[in-house]
């Protein structure tokens, strides 16, 4: 299942909603490259190894850019490659200002720059700002004394009267959250690993610091941050128990989800700290723009875009890598997630990601191509994730092959995200086109014929088809910006139009596996993209539509038949 997280059974809204409309004004306001863009995330350790270790890194990414010039996307998010211990693979950074030799060099990295802006591609960092690597040098001078000037950058906390952890909080890896420092008699707070001590967010000199972080990034010319997990950045100021959660199954989530998390995370003061990372940003220019990762119930996830619409650019939206894949499940979590919206926020939606599993593994086969029609036509920014493109499946992953720490530390469970994270298929051969190192960091995995070079080659592929409906996306300013509408629709479709002005589209989709009517009333309407390669494109005159198992169209009514 990758990483639950909490909530993730509460992540819908309790609402219903009231409209299964968007804001008429977003569709006329001008828009940014990011709004209009479509995000692509790079788990770099996975995606093409230059130098024989088995390992990604940053000039195995500069040599595939073509290929993701040609595929149409406009930014590459790059989980994290600063140097690290690698405990939680990247997530535990000891140096925030460099990259690790695993993946190159500085130098590496503004040719990346450089050379992404030649294709007119956009860079996002990943930003870690909740903890650090126990291996960084400020919790090195942390943890050496209790009088060390950082003493207060991280969470130190005495012990009980009987020695136990100061409150209940769990890491969302297991166990306690608190580890105890024999040499000053401490326990410090790691909301992961103990190899990554949380930071102290209400000390000023660690915003400073971690602000400088941001600056020293965007002077290299960054676009923008995806915040990894911003709602736990800061904690309840006393340190009160978590309440236990009683729909609690041991059996099947990780121990972590036994209590509510409602004093360790999403705390009122994460707002305030959100604005001010966005004002650093900004300072680089309007057009710089932060997401950030946050699992949390809708109304909960809404307050991030900010009081006034100053918080986060685009709080990530994990509706449809998380919900059951029905029509009538899917159409409701996106008009809740449309009625919610406040005033001036900008959707988004995410399929998957290097945390939970991969949309080809979640749902039915027949269903995969008009998932990725879903994501890049609803409203709102689309993050792919590399290699969905291809339809990777996640990868059967032996005990013996386990790297991820949280899989390590409650085995079983499902909670392991290696199967997610295995190498990006470029060829047929033996190394995927990855590595020709005989031992790449996870396998490679079964079906070697989803790969780039195969599927580029054959116009039936899932490839080729998200290329082309990339391309219709950007052809039709209405998908990038016009408003959305359900429209009424019966399992196992889902129906909705996109509308700018009086362009209109209506995106249908079957996600039923035999052939399914959906009434058209009688119009004539042209099909200008579909999902199945065998449907003819010419204008038809329709009454029901009738869409293959799984097929996903997008229609232009051209109006009623003259009789
Ligand atoms: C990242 C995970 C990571 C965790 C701790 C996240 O949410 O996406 O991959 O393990 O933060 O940094």
């Amino acid at each position: 299942m990758g990483l639950e997280f909490a909530f993730i059974g509460g992540i819908m809204s309790k609402l219903q909603p009231s409209a299964q409309s968007s804001a008429s004004s977003d569709s006329t306001s001008p828009q940014l490259w990011w709004q209009k863009g479509i995000i692509y995330q790079i788990y770099p350790r996975s995606f093409a190894d230059s130098n024989e270790d088995g390992v990604g890194d940053l000039n195995g990414i500069i040599r595939h850019l073509d290929y993701l010039q040609w595929l149409g996307v406009d930014a590459l998010w790059l989980s994290p490659v600063y140097p690290s211990p690698m405990a939680d693979f990247g997530y535990d950074i000891s140096n925030y200002t460099d990259i690790d030799p695993l993946f190159g060099t500085l130098a590496d990295f503004d040719k990346l720059v450089k050379e992404a802006r030649a294709r007119n591609l956009h860079l996002v960092m990943d930003f870690v700002p909740n903890h650090t690597s126990d291996q960084h040098p400020w919790f090195k001078e942390s943890r050496s004394s209790r009088d060390s000037p950082r003493r207060d950058w991280y969470l130190w906390k005495d012990a009980k009267p009987d020695g136990s952890p100061p409150n209940n909080w769990l890491s969302m890896f297991g166990g306690s959250a608190w580890e105890w420092d024999e040499k000053t008699g401490q326990y410090y707070y790691h909301g992961f690993l103990k190899e990554q001590p949380d930071l102290n967010w209400r000390n000023p000199e660690v915003v400073k610091a971690m602000s400088d972080v941001l600056r020293f990034w965007l002077e290299r010319g960054v676009d923008g941050f995806r915040v990894d997990v911003l709602w736990h950045i800061i904690k309840d100021d006393q340190w009160r128990d978590n309440p236990p959660n009683p729909s609690f199954d041991p059996a099947t989530e990780p121990n972590y989800n036994s209590l509510e998390p409602v004093y360790s995370t999403d705390r009122p003061e994460v707002h305030e700290i959100t604005m001010e990372l966005r004002r650093v940003i900004e300072s680089y220019g309007p057009d710089k723009f932060v997401i950030g990762e946050v699992y949390l119930p809708l109304e909960k996830l809404m307050a991030y875009y900010g009081p006034k619409a100053d918080g986060a650019h685009m709080p990530y939206n994990f509706l449809l890598a998380l919900i059951d894949w029905q029509s009538s499940t899917i159409m409701q979590a996106v008009g809740q997630y449309e009625a919610l919206l406040p005033e001036g926020a900008w959707p988004n939606w995410v399929l998957g990601n290097h945390d939970k599993p991969r949309i080809a593994s979640r749902i039915k086969p027949h269903q995969v191509r008009g998932a990725q029609l879903l994501l890049l036509t609803l409203r709102g920014t689309p993050t792919m994730y590399y290699g969905d493109e291809l339809g990777m499946h996640d990868e059967a992953i032996a005990p013996t092959q386990v790297q991820d720490p949280f899989e390590k530390r409650e085995p079983g469970k499902g909670n392991g995200r290696d199967p997610e994270r295995t190498p990006m298929r470029w060829n047929q051969e033996p190394g995927a086109g990855f590595t020709s190192s005989e031992t790449p960091w996870l396998p490679i995995g079964d079906n070697i014929e989803v790969n780039v070079a195969s599927e580029k080659d054959d116009p039936d592929s899932i490839l080729n088809m998200v290329q082309q409906l990339i391309a219709i996306r950007r052809k039709y300013p209405v998908l990038q910006s016009g408003s959305y509408d359900a429209l009424p629709a019966s399992p196992p479709v889902i129906a909705f139009t996109r509308t700018l002005q009086s362009e209109s589209l209506h995106i249908v989709i079957n996600l039923g596996d035999s052939v399914t009517l959906y009434p058209m009333g009688r119009v004539q309407a042209k099909c200008i993209f579909s999902t199945d390669s065998a449907r003819d494109l010419d204008l038809v005159l329709m009454n029901e539509l009738a869409l293959a198992p799984g097929e996903g169209v997008i229609l232009t009514i051209e109006g009623e038949p003259a009789d």
